[in-house]
């Protein structure tokens, strides 16, 4: 199955506008249990489930419309149809329509903060053309199509705690994204916005080299597979021990196969490995402080409310969010 006919097969096959214009928003979300690597590029389908929790406020609210010719605005700004995010939407936009369209997104997600801002953009882009074109289409739905655009934009469909199930099925149909019960209003993420130098490798790339050429990956499904079960049982008691080990040794043990690959694939900077130092050091005098971090040179803190000043003074510059208002 290709990437036309899965999409074909969730919409129905129909695309015609019936309204002017469709929208829809969506925030980013980081992973706490990754997604890294794929058992089918073209359809974006995981080796093994994942688990994240959306930042709410940081995201895409994004406008489609039929037009003479396609264009693609961010914040205002004509992006050039040769770039790399013009023609990966657009790409999209044509497992629907031969139409020409015009998207017009505005984001809230800092250009250089290492966030994803791709799993909000495909995210925010499926519920508008969904809006746009009627289909009417239920969070699976929406979730299986975002997929198609990028991975983790599978879970930026929904807010709160996501967990995305990795399904078996060959054309994807078991693939998607469900959020999570469980609300915890006192939980805390925050953003060390370390360098907004461009990343070495584009982390689609670096999947692909981790799965081809680590032999430590070969350990990542038992890897996932008990931090996914932690998860789960830290969210449900409102466990922060729990939820920062798992997390941690997640995100740790990714970059582990990052680095197993050939060539290695090393996304840490200097600032990096210091802020991680950062955080041990905190925790070992008393304040529990965890971290994840994605393929990128950034690194995430995870805390409670009750810690957010003692965060603020080791880590001046950090930015908090509160994943649940
Ligand atoms: C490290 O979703 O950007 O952020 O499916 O190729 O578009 P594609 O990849 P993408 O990969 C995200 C990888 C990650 C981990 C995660 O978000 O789970």
């Amino acid at each position: 199955m290709n990437k036309h006919e899965a999409a074909q097969l969730v919409t129905g096959g129909t695309s015609n506008w019936v309204k002017e214009e469709g929208e829809g928003g969506a925030s980013v979300n980081i992973a706490l249990c990754k997604y890294w690597g794929k058992r089918n590029e073209e359809l974006n389908l995981p080796v093994t489930s994942s688990l994240s929790i959306g930042l709410p406020g940081l995201g895409a609210q994004t406008k489609v419309r039929p037009a003479a010719r396609d264009a693609f605005f961010v914040n205002g700004t004509p992006m050039d149809s040769a770039a790399k995010a013009a023609a990966r939407v657009f790409d999209f936009i044509r497992l629907f329509t031969r139409e020409p369209v015009e998207v017009k997104t505005e984001s809230t997600v800092p250009l250089a903060a290492g966030l994803a801002s791709s799993a909000s953009g495909f995210a925010a882009l499926t519920k508008a053309l969904n809006d746009g074109f009627g289909w009417n289409l239920s969070g699976r739905g929406l979730s299986i199509l975002a997929r198609l655009g990028s991975g983790s934009a599978s879970r930026s469909v929904f807010d709160g705690f996501v967990r995305w199930q990795a399904g078996e099925r060959e054309d994807g149909m078991d693939s998607f994204a469900e959020p999570l019960e469980a609300v915890w209003p006192d939980l805390r993420m925050g953003l060390l916005l370390l360098s907004d130098k461009a990343k070495p490798i584009g982390s689609r790339e670096a999947m692909k080299r981790t799965v081809e050429t680590s032999l430590l990956y070969r350990q990542w499904p038992a890897r996932v597979k008990e931090d996914l079960a932690g998860l789960q049982e830290a969210v449900s008691r409102r466990d922060l021990t729990q939820l920062g080990r798992h997390a941690e040794q997640n995100a740790l043990g990714m970059h582990a196969t990052m680095l197993e690959s050939w060539p290695p694939v090393m996304y840490w900077l200097p600032e990096s490995v210091q802020a991680i130092h950062g955080v041990h050091a905190l925790r070992e005098s008393g304040v529990p402080v965890y971290f994840t971090m994605d393929a990128g040179p950034n690194v995430k803190l995870i805390f409670t409310a009750a810690h957010e000043s003692a965060v603020r003074s080791a880590f001046p510059e950090v930015r908090i969010i509160a994943p649940f208002g």
